[in-house]
């Protein structure tokens, strides 16, 4: 049985993490602004930074099956091991949720229609529309996930010292 993930699988982590934090940079610059041509000139950053960790995403599941990937961690409890991998499929779950819910938003709010005929006074107030509202929550739910991902893996680094983070390293031979 394999004991780190493969290659690109590690790639596709580490590069969600800094595409994750560059769409969410971008739509808090967003939420910010109050200009509408200076929106109009962000909004592009986001939709691809955010479709990007989609397809990440969508390209993870898919290695997944066919690279495999290592056990659980030996010497967990079976109730750790079973919130671990809660926790994992939480973060799968949000991770096409928060972008498919920013693309409904694009699609149904009339945000797409102002882009396409590059009309600035077009713009909807997103504010009005419930999706607006989803898309954050979803953003909150899943920064508080990821919160709990990072500490699980510091406590396993730190305190229990069991190498975990070696498998998901992006370096070192492969079995
Ligand atoms: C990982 C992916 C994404 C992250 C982390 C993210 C993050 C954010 C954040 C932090 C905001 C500000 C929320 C607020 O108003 O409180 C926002 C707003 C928004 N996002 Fe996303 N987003 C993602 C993907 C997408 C995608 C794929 C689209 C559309 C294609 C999208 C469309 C929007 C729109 C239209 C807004 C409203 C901006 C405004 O208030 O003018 N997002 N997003
Ligand atoms: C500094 C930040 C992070 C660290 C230190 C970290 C560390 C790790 C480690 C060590 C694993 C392997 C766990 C195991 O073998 O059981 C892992 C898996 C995973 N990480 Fe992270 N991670 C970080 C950020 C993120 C972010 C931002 C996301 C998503 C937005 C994420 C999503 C995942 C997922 C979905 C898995 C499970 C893969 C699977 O087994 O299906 N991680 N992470």
């Amino acid at each position: 049985m394999q004991n780190q993930y493969s290659r690109r699988l590690a790639i596709i982590h580490w590069l969600t993490l800094i595409l994750f934090i560059a769409a969410f940079y971008f739509g808090h610059e967003l939420d910010e602004t109050e200009q509408a041509a200076a929106k109009f000139g962000l909004y592009p950053y986001h939709f691809l930074l955010g479709d990007a960790v989609l397809v990440l995403t969508l390209l993870r599941a898919y290695f997944i099956r066919k690279d495999g990937k290592p056990a659980p961690i030996a010497g967990g409890s079976p109730l750790a091991n079973k919130v671990s991998t809660g926790i994992h499929h939480l973060l799968y779950v949000l991770l096409i949720a928060v972008p498919a819910s920013g693309m409904i938003m694009l699609n149904t709010t009339g945000l797409l229609v102002a882009f396409q005929s590059h009309d600035v006074s077009k713009m909807p107030d997103l504010e009005e529309f419930a999706i607006h509202e989803i898309h954050a929550t979803l953003i909150f739910i899943l920064i508080a996930t990821i919160a709990l991902h990072v500490l699980a893996a510091l406590h396993h680094q730190f305190i229990l010292k069991d190498g975990l983070m070696s498998r998901m390293s992006l370096f070192g031979k492969r079995d």
